[in-house]
């Protein structure tokens, strides 16, 4: 077992100046870890101040941290002294000696980082069940070790020792509420000096603070991240309040608007019936007609979108509600030469639902596969049923040959009021997917050969 117990180390320093020092030194350090609440900082400070020259501890300092998943150690950090040059002492006042503490600037710790020995650090993963059996006592024992010579210990094998030369050097687990977060591995290679008692001493008491601040800094984060989290609930919130009242105002105009619409377009046809076929006069009627008509179904969107919803659950056929829905569009994808493909079970497919929103669904997804294809295709409806989430649903698949849709369209095509045609509203597969949502549903949608499929997904109440 390597050795750990406390020797005497040669008496160079009076004892009393030596232990003055130290807190010196200690204090120094402690100023340090609390100056920084970012933890990319806090560890090129932890290793810094242990390697730098003027604390005069060690040469090398290298930081792994612990995966408990694949009980591996991965190199983080490696400083040399000769790479501490940024190391700058801060506040320092002469009449103190416990005043300022340690800081880095970003290139200094950039340079660190590009070091050859930090390089090397971050490359080395030590494999806790394979690899060096020292690093693994650490690991295990949660505690302090020292190695004088690990040629004593056999370790010439250890792909450690050799990667690094390490002949002798001291471990220190970090360690913050009592879970294991990384270790400090610290040697003298250069310089080829024992690691003394007091040195150990000073590591061990660097290891406790800084397994301390390490956890400060995260519970910091968390605390940032939380907070973050909360101002964006919070804009979110103002944002839905703003939406919620611009849903208000159109619902409202929308609503004023949509009886006159009526009474225009219900005029315009019966003077257009006083008026003979292909004249200019009637085709201005028409034109007023079908213009006020799209207008009429953009308002009745408007208003269905910003309602509230209010579903009437009752138990309905699924497959008799898309049979009417194709029924009822035959007509007019014949008319653009669209083969319709219908696979639909005979027996009845029972959900628990609003039917007439059900309806809607399916129109919009006919519709938007009809002005997708133009012209020529085909279009697959499907139904059958999977289980989903734990739940047995039907599932009805609206597969068309449009062309599908461009990946940048592909995320914004739910968003209210988004729509690539000219004379769209945007807000059909806003609605559907509100609908599906409303159901416990689910709404798929992914470009599929030569067009897009549209999944909706709805737990069955019973399949007969
Ligand atoms: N089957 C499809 N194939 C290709 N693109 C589609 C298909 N269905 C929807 N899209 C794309 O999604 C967009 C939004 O569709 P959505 O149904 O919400 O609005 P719209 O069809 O443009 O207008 P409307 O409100 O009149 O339905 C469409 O403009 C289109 O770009
Ligand atoms: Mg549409």
């Amino acid at each position: 077992m390597p050795d750990t117990t406390t020797k005497k180390s040669p008496a160079t320093v009076p004892e009393s100046l030596q232990a003055q020092k130290d807190l010196q030194l200690f204090y120094l350090f402690s100023t340090t870890l609390l100056s920084t609440m970012q933890l990319n900082k806090l560890l090129h400070l932890i290793l810094s101040t242990l390697v730098c020259e003027e604390n005069s501890l060690f040469c090398r300092a290298m930081l792994f941290l612990y995966n408990q998943k694949t009980n591996t150690l991965q190199g983080m950090l490696g400083i040399c002294r000769k790479s501490t040059d940024g190391l700058q002492l801060v506040g320092a006042d002469p009449a103190n000696p416990l005043s300022g503490y340690w800081d880095l600037d970003e290139d200094a710790m950039a340079s660190q980082r590009q070091s050859d020995f930090c390089t090397k650090v971050r490359e080395t993963r030590i494999d806790l069940a394979e690899g060096c059996q020292i690093v693994s006592h650490v690991v295990d024992e949660r505690r302090l070790y020292r190695i004088e010579d690990v040629e004593c210990l056999k370790c010439q094998e250890c792909d450690f020792i050799s990667r690094f030369g390490v002949s002798s050097f001291a471990a220190v687990p970090l360690v913050t509420r009592n879970n294991l977060v990384g270790i400090i591995i610290v040697d003298n290679p250069f310089k080829h000096q024992p690691i003394t008692d007091q040195q150990l001493q000073v590591l061990q008491l660097f290891a406790n603070q800084a397994g301390m601040a390490i956890e400060n800094t995260r519970l910091y984060r968390d605390l940032e991240e939380a907070h973050a989290e909360l101002r964006d609930a919070r804009q979110r919130l103002i944002h839905g309040a703003h939406l919620a009242a611009i849903g208000e105002m159109a619902a409202s105009i929308s609503h004023e608007l949509k009886t006159p619409l009526i009474t225009i377009g219900g005029f315009a046809a019966r003077l257009g019936r006083m008026l003979p076929e292909n004249t200019s006069q009637r085709h201005c009627l028409d034109t007023i007609i079908s213009e006020s008509h799209r207008l009429e179904r953009l308002l009745g969107d408007i208003l269905t979108f910003s309602r509230k919803p209010t579903i009437c659950y009752q138990e309905c056929d699924l497959a008799e509600i898309i049979r009417t829905c194709l029924a009822d569009y035959a007509h007019a994808l014949e008319e653009r030469n669209i083969m319709l493909k219908a696979v639909i079970p005979s027996g009845t497919c029972v959900i628990q639902g609003d039917s007439s929103q059900l309806k809607q669904v399916c129109i919009n997804l006919i519709v938007n596969a009809q002005e997708a294809i133009t012209q020529d295709g085909t279009l697959r409806v499907v139904l059958t049923t999977k289980e989903e989430r734990g739940k047995i649903c039907a599932v009805a698949s609206f597969a068309d040959s449009g062309g599908g849709i461009p990946e940048d369209v592909l995320s914004k095509i739910f968003t209210p009021f988004f729509t690539t045609k000219r004379h769209g509203t945007g807000l059909g597969l806003a609605i559907v997917n509100r609908i599906i949502q409303n159901h416990d549903g689910i709404l798929r949608v992914h470009n599929v050969g030569d067009g897009a499929e549209f999944q909706v997904v709805l737990p069955l109440a019973v399949c007969g």
